[in-house]
């Protein structure tokens, strides 16, 4: 073919920039014959110039001012791949506002500051792609835009955060530390820049507000998840989970209710039967509820270098396919038509309903287990499953139960009197139970 390169101009050159390269030359002769012409990189940035990089630079004009790309390169596309909210903010809208479609990894960016691209994109009329901002190589995103736009959408659950999926499966199937399975993520290159975003539940918060936006037709409210980690779960917890026949997996949950929009990102057991419950290491999952189509599911890698780029090279070539096209004719970003995204209520985490684990750690002495129970008979929470550990050389006795589902406000109060018994010790450990 001897249409001209569609020229890319690639902002970043770490785990994710490198996979672009590599899976742009490596499939060069398929991506050609679907775009019609040859995508090659012409420029890229990185903070340090001459550090070595895994893959083939030539031909490449590298920079270290992003900006010069961005603001000024002869380029088609902009890809930007640097991650954080300032920056590369400056970076996306300076392309934007020279007319260049965008293609983004950075979940953080469209978070919070999403509906600013998506409205500077429109009124320049460009695309900007985010595929690989949610669940890495996994198509997500065009699943729900595209794929399931005749059904309203119910609910989404997943495990969109390769990073805890890895750690959570180490400590479970390996017993690893967790410090050391977060190292092992964070040399293979599943990590953030800043760990903390994955271990404490912000990444995955990030992605769950941009697929309950395009799911649900809402604005982009990073605000309105409730976000939780996994450094409470521990070594014990997986253990005892283990045991009454569970796993414990950090899901991101987006539920539509009669009384608002439940978004919230947690560690929470899974039975150990059910498929979302096997989705180990770096894999992610989506499990999706529409009415016409009923559950569905898409599994896949979910961080790392190439399966990242597979996305991101998606995106490229949907770039490539709609330049020239009215941008009326182009998908919508957030899946629904600028002015029928409308904010739906948030129904507050006190509101959500759920079943529980507790872990309480008690003195062994007798009656522990009635005055527990007791507890939460007056709550009106049933048992499901419950678990009593003896005492080993002078440690505490262990107590552990699985609840019938309850208001998340009803529960903590149960917690609140549980741990006024004088026998409770103060390290308790809960988390929610989805049982799907
Ligand atoms: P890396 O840290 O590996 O790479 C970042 C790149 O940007 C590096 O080349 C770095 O330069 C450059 N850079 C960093 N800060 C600046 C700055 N202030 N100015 C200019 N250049 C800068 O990140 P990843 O490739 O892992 O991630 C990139 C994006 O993709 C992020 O938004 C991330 O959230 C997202 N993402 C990552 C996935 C993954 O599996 N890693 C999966 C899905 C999305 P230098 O190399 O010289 O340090
Ligand atoms: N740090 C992210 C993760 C990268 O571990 O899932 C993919 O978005």
């Amino acid at each position: 073919m001897s249409a001209a390169p569609l020229k890319i101009g690639l902002l970043g050159l770490g785990t994710v920039g490198q996979g672009v390269i590599r899976v742009l030359q490596r499939n060069a002769d398929e991506i050609t014959r679907r775009v019609g012409r040859p995508v090659v990189v012409t420029h890229a940035s990185a903070r340090d110039t001459s550090k070595a990089r895994e893959v083939s630079l030539d031909g490449i004009t590298i920079v270290a001012d992003p900006m010069q790309i961005a603001a000024g390169a002869d380029v088609d596309v902009v890809v930007e791949l640097i991650g954080g909210t300032t920056t590369a903010r400056d970076l996306v809208l300076a392309a934007i506002a020279r007319g260049k479609p965008v293609v983004t990894a950075n979940k953080a960016l469209l978070a919070l500051k999403g509906n600013d691209v998506f409205g500077a994109a429109r009124e320049q009329g460009v695309m900007v792609g985010f595929e690989a901002s949610v669940a890495g190589g996994i198509p997500v995103i065009k699943a729900i835009r595209e794929g399931l736009a005749g059904n309203r959408i119910e609910a989404l659950a997943g495990i969109i955060n390769g990073t805890c999926n890895y750690i959570l499966t180490q400590m479970t199937e390996k017993g690893q530390a967790f410090a050391d399975a977060l190292a092992d993520a964070q040399r293979l290159g599943y990590a953030e820049a800043d760990p903390t975003f994955d271990v404490e539940g912000v990444d995955a918060a990030h992605k769950l507000t941009i697929l309950a936006s395009i799911a649900f037709g809402m604005p982009l409210n990073f605000d309105a998840v409730a976000v939780e980690g996994i450094t409470r779960v521990t070594p014990q917890d997986i253990k005892i989970a283990q045991a009454l026949g569970y796993r414990i997996k950090h899901l991101g949950i987006a539920k539509r209710t009669p009384d608002g929009v439940e978004l919230r990102v947690h560690a929470t057991l899974i039975p150990e039967d059910k498929l979302i419950a096997k989705v180990d290491g770096v894999l992610n999952t989506v499990l999706l509820q529409g009415d016409a189509v009923g559950q569905m599911g898409l599994y896949g890698r979910g961080a790392g270098g190439d399966a990242t780029a597979s996305a991101v090279v998606a995106d490229i070539v949907d770039v490539a396919r709609s330049l020239g096209s009215e941008a009326r004719h182009h998908v919508p970003a957030l899946a629904f038509q600028p002015d029928a995204v409308v904010e739906l209520p948030i129904l507050p985490l006190e509101q959500v309903s759920s079943a529980h684990y507790l872990r309480l750690n008690v003195a062994d002495q007798a009656g522990v287990l009635k005055a527990v129970t007791g507890i939460l008979a007056e709550f009106d929470i049933s048992i499901e499953a419950i678990l009593q550990k003896e005492p080993r050389g002078g440690d505490d006795a262990t107590v552990a139960v699985i609840t019938s589902v309850v208001t998340e406000a009803r529960f903590v109060d149960a917690v609140s009197r549980l741990l006024a018994l004088p026998f409770v010790r103060e390290d308790i450990s809960r988390f929610r139970v989805e049982h799907f």
